[in-house]
């Protein structure tokens, strides 16, 4: 069978502990499931690199990466080394750019052994994905500083959205609502107070409606959409919003879930074209960096999902299945009520998948 070259960038804080335990599962699912993988880290993408280099990444970044079928990525930010706009445009936000992953698949599911904030929910009853667009939208660099220092100084921030980049992100979402068993999609807007952009999405989703006639699609303002994440999460199957609004909601649905410690995300480019990405929703965790207690399982469960995008759909079962059994029976770290460290976790993870 082929084999898979994936390049590994751990990132600052976190990301450093983690991305050892995220690598031992992957490892031992490749074993159990026979797969050749092949990993080549890089040094760079991290905030010491910046402080050295005045730069995140190399100038052939590119070229260095673009090869790969994957990158698995930790977490990157030290705000008190380098400004946070400076070290995630200056990696993150331009692998997603430049590596065209339109989409930041996020998945938001109530685990069997974790304790859930809300009342009275079960195991079933949260179980969706945030489809985020990941490409454009609030997320720009685009705009300036007009009068700086006067009494008019005025700050422009503009969002960005395409046709083209609206349309694929709704197209995806759209046919992933297809394939559940609710076919059920609700698109995020804020369309009265945004008052261009977010009714011009409105409309893009009404279009796009018609061609997926099984699929009963609803749409809500933002902020009493953030509400009913935790009033109602079991109304949601597939949740599609911009950059900032899926950003948001990203956090927000793993919180109602239990922990952000175990959600992960994969920053898709379907068409294939670049090497697509996989990574924690949770960043570099500066406040417990050092102390060896991140939950690896964020890691680990992107990891699985990367498994899955490779074509080895069994193996990302087999993953998600061992997490699953070390959540119920432990290890866990603190953010989960527990007293284990990352690594305890990780090889518990590990050697669950290993005995299947
Ligand atoms: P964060 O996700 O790093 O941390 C938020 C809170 O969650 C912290 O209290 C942290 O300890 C806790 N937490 C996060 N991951 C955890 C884990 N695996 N186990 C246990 N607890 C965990 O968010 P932040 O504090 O807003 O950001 C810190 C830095 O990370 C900033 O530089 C930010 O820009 C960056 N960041 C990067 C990414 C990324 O690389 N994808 C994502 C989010 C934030
Ligand atoms: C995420 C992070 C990033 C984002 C930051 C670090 C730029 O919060 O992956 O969710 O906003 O996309
Ligand atoms: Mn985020």
């Amino acid at each position: 069978s082929k084999t898979h070259r994936i390049a590994v960038i751990a990132g600052d804080g976190i990301g450093q502990e983690v991305m050892p335990e995220g690598l031992r599962a992957v490892e031992a699912a490749a074993a159990k499931f026979g797969m050749a993988l092949e990993f080549t880290h890089f040094d760079w993408a991290h905030c010491d690199y910046y402080l050295q280099h005045g730069k995140m990444m190399p100038d052939d970044w590119f070229a260095q990466l673009k090869g790969f079928d994957a990158i698995f990525f930790g977490a990157v930010g030290w705000p008190d080394k380098v400004p946070d706009h400076i070290s995630l445009w200056g990696s993150l936000l331009k692998f997603r750019r430049d590596f065209d992953q339109y989409v930041n698949l996020r998945p938001v599911r109530l685990m069997p052994g974790v304790p859930c904030p809300l009342a009275n929910k079960k195991v079933g009853d949260i179980d969706f994905y945030v489809v985020r667009e990941n490409t454009e939208g609030e997320y720009s660099a685009v705009g300036g500083k007009m009068y700086e220092g006067t009494e008019r100084e005025t700050v422009l921030q503009e969002s960005i959205f395409t046709r083209k980049g609206v349309d694929r992100i709704l197209k995806y979402a759209f046919e992933l609502a297809q394939k559940r068993p609710k076919k059920h999609l609700t698109s995020a807007t804020k369309s009265n107070g945004i008052a261009i952009s977010m009714p011009y999405w409105d409309e893009r989703v009404k279009e796009m409606g018609k061609a997926y006639p099984e699929v009963k699609w609803d749409q809500y303002h933002i902020d009493i959409l953030t509400a009913r994440f935790v009033l109602s999460p079991e109304r949601f199957d597939v949740v599609v919003a911009s950059n900032l609004f899926g950003d948001i909601l990203s956090d927000l649905g793993p919180a109602c879930a239990g922990t952000i410690g175990i959600a992960p995300s994969a920053n898709l480019n379907p068409d294939r074209t670049f090497p697509s990405l996989f990574e924690p929703v949770h960043g570099s965790a500066p406040d417990i960096h050092g102390k060896g207690i991140a939950n690896p399982i964020a890691m680990i469960w992107s990891g699985a999902m990367m498994l899955d995008f490779l074509g080895h759909t069994a193996a990302h079962d087999a993953m998600v299945k061992a997490i699953e059994k070390v959540l119920v029976e432990g290890p866990r770290t603190p953010d989960m009520g527990g007293g284990a460290n990352t690594s305890e976790v990780g090889k518990a993870v590990a050697e669950a998948i290993a005995r299947g």
